[in-house]
């Protein structure tokens, strides 16, 4: 596509292309997405499982599904589940390996950023998709206000702290996105009234075999839109920088909000 047209692009749009184009190799690169998967769906369990002591019949809708690594967790303990996503080409990955188990399972291409369900979801869940909205923490609030149950995680500032150094060293900010700052999340979220938030926030290291590898990692999900603004300059200090292996550390926030009983 023609730069002055790439550059007509809504940010939704935008990533979506980008997940799309990538949606065939996602799950062979999605190491940190399948591991806060099984994190967050562990987390779920931690408060009680997906309904906790609500009627356990209700709709659970997952904004940001991808291609299902958290909905392959959950669906099946779901009574009724409606996986949504941005990018059609996600989804279809999604739909192609769940209908046959789930053949009553529910798909939507959706932007869930500041969006109204037609019908109230029992529960909302989201793995690592907030980070790519324009404002994090009010889309997260305005999904905990769609809902009496809200599970949530998202990378949070401060991720990938040894690729930021690397970049500060040469007096450079790098190209990753800009991720939500844990003490806004918890303040807007804890601030909404007749909720209750609870949060945990844990580390995840993996471990790439050089620079270049961790790079590689966003390009060949999708993640690699860059942060507004960024011009790619080369980077060779940093590829010998990290050229005999390199740790980097998510910091993840976990996230339960929940409509308190009146
Ligand atoms: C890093 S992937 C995570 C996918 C999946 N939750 C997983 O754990 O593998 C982010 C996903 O969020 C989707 N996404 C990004 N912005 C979105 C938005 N505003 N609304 C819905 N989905 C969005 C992308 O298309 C992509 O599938």
């Amino acid at each position: 596509m023609a730069c002055a047209k790439l550059a007509q692009l809504t940010h939704g749009e935008r990533v979506a292309r980008r997940f799309g184009s990538r949606a065939a190799d996602y799950d062979e690169h999605a190491v940190l997405q399948r591991q806060t998967a099984a994190r967050l769906a562990a987390f779920v369990d931690e408060r009680g499982g997906l309904y906790g002591a609500e009627q356990a019949d209700g709709l659970v809708a997952e904004v940001g599904c991808g291609t299902g690594l958290l909905s392959t967790l959950l669906a099946p303990r779901a009574a009724r589940y409606l996986a949504t996503d941005i990018a059609p080409e996600m989804l279809e990955r999604c739909r192609s390996k769940l209908t046959e188990t789930l053949p009553d399972m529910e798909f939507s291409v959706l932007n869930g950023e500041g969006t109204c369900f037609a019908e109230t979801p029992a529960v909302i869940v989201s793995n690592l998709t907030a980070q790519w909205f324009r404002a994090p923490a009010s889309g997260l609030a305005h999904l905990a206000g769609q809902t009496p149950r809200l599970f949530f995680a998202v990378p949070l500032a401060g991720s990938f702290p040894e690729w930021e150094q690397a970049f500060a060293d040469l007096g450079r900010a790098s190209g990753l996105l800009s991720l939500p700052e844990e003490s806004l999340l918890r303040e807007v979220l804890c601030a909404l009234p007749d909720r209750a938030a609870h949060f945990q926030t844990d580390e995840h290291v993996i471990h790439y075999a050089d620079a270049r590898a961790f790079a590689e990692s966003f390009r060949r999900i999708g993640a690699d839109t860059p942060r507004p603004g960024y011009t790619p300059r080369p980077i060779r200090a940093v590829l010998q920088r990290f050229g005999s292996g390199m740790d980097a550390s998510a910091r993840v926030l976990y996230g339960c909000i929940t409509k308190e009983s009146a």
